[in-house]
């Protein structure tokens, strides 16, 4: 399948975690959860490590490297992440992790990982094969957060699920056409891009960056509020170059992360560097979440066709994946 047919799907991605919500709970008595992945499965951690701080429940570490973190213990509830099941910083981590823990959820479509997960006896939550990765992130954060809620482990309930299901249903055609003029606007610049947003979506900013990157091909920087205002800025007094192009990502309902972003797009037209603001819909943070997230993915593969690039092959992660196993060792 064509990697737009594989975004046109979210929707249906979507209603199959909602129907097989409470399929899976996991017992245990757990303080935190750890989400191990890489690439398009490990922002599943990233996105669950926002909602958690949004909406409340477990905090939500994320691991994004083979490196199991030292307090690791039966107090964790681990989640490992990967859509292929082949890659190799998460087996090694489960590997590690397993050493510590007695119990954990394996998220796979297949591959070395669900291998694990049935001779130990792991929870295997089993993904559909035939996607690339970041294509099945609704998927995969829609069964997590369903795992989680019939556990008592709740981020996000059942009701805000279902309600950001028909808000992406009813939104989708408007995304894509807005997708086309994202594209425009940075095929017009071809500069390097620059994803500027404010807290809590930083996230999303990753989500962005990682999408033009594997879909369009590009290097792209992320600079957020807050922080942005305590280093980034200094950066902006004297750059070698002003050759960036920004896209900003606002919030319209946070006050705040309005006010913020307005101040960084002024410091950007001073330079005379070029802004386009995206303005994320929707009545919950989920909502606005996954409007950006399918907002941002569409706008990537519509600036692939526009430089003739097949957005669904990424050479250079398969290449990489080839001699990670000799530099790991
Ligand atoms: O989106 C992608 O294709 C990549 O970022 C992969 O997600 C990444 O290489 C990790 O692979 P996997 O998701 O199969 O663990």
């Amino acid at each position: 399948m064509d990697l737009e047919n594989q975004y046109r799907g979210w929707i249906k991605q979507i209603k199959d975690a909602l129907d097989e919500w409470s399929s899976i709970s996991i017992s245990g008595d757990y303080e935190y959860v750890v989400i191990a992945g890489m690439g398009g499965s490990g922002i599943v951690g990233d996105y669950l490590d926002r909602l958690s701080r949004v909406y409340g429940g477990l905090p939500v570490v994320v691991v994004k490297d083979n490196y199991v973190p030292a307090y690791i213990g039966e107090k964790s509830l681990v989640i490992a992440v990967s859509y292929s099941g082949n890659t190799h910083e998460t087996i090694s981590f489960v590997r590690e992790a397993g050493k510590r823990v007695r119990n954990m959820v394996i998220v796979t479509s297949d591959g070395v990982l669900a291998d694990i997960a049935r001779e130990k006896n792991y929870v295997l939550v089993t993904i559909p094969s035939g996607f690339v990765p970041r294509a099945s992130l609704p998927y995969m954060l829609y069964r997590i957060l369903g795992v989680l809620d019939s556990s008592g482990y709740s981020i996000v309930s059942r009701g805000v699920a279902e309600e950001s299901l028909r808000f992406l249903e009813s939104e989708h055609n408007g995304i894509r056409s807005n997708a086309r003029r994202v594209a425009e606007y940075i095929d017009k610049y071809k500069r390097l891009l620059i994803l500027a947003g404010h807290s809590p979506y930083e996230p999303l900013l990753v989500r962005g960056k990682n999408e033009f990157n594997e879909n369009s091909k590009i290097p792209v920087k992320i600079e957020c509020a807050p922080e942005w205002m305590h280093n980034d800025i200094v950066g902006w007094e004297k750059p070698y170059s002003t050759d960036y192009a920004v896209l900003s990502v606002v919030d319209p309902d946070d006050s705040i992360g309005l006010k913020l972003v307005e101040y960084m797009e002024s410091v950007y037209r001073e330079l005379g560097i070029p802004v386009y603001r995206i303005e994320l819909k929707g009545s919950s943070f989920l909502d606005k979440l996954m409007y950006g997230s399918l907002l941002l993915g569409y706008s990537s593969i519509e600036l692939a066709y526009k430089r003739r690039i097949n957005p669904l092959v990424t050479t250079s992660i398969a290449k990489y994946k080839e001699i990670a196993s000799r530099i790991y060792g």
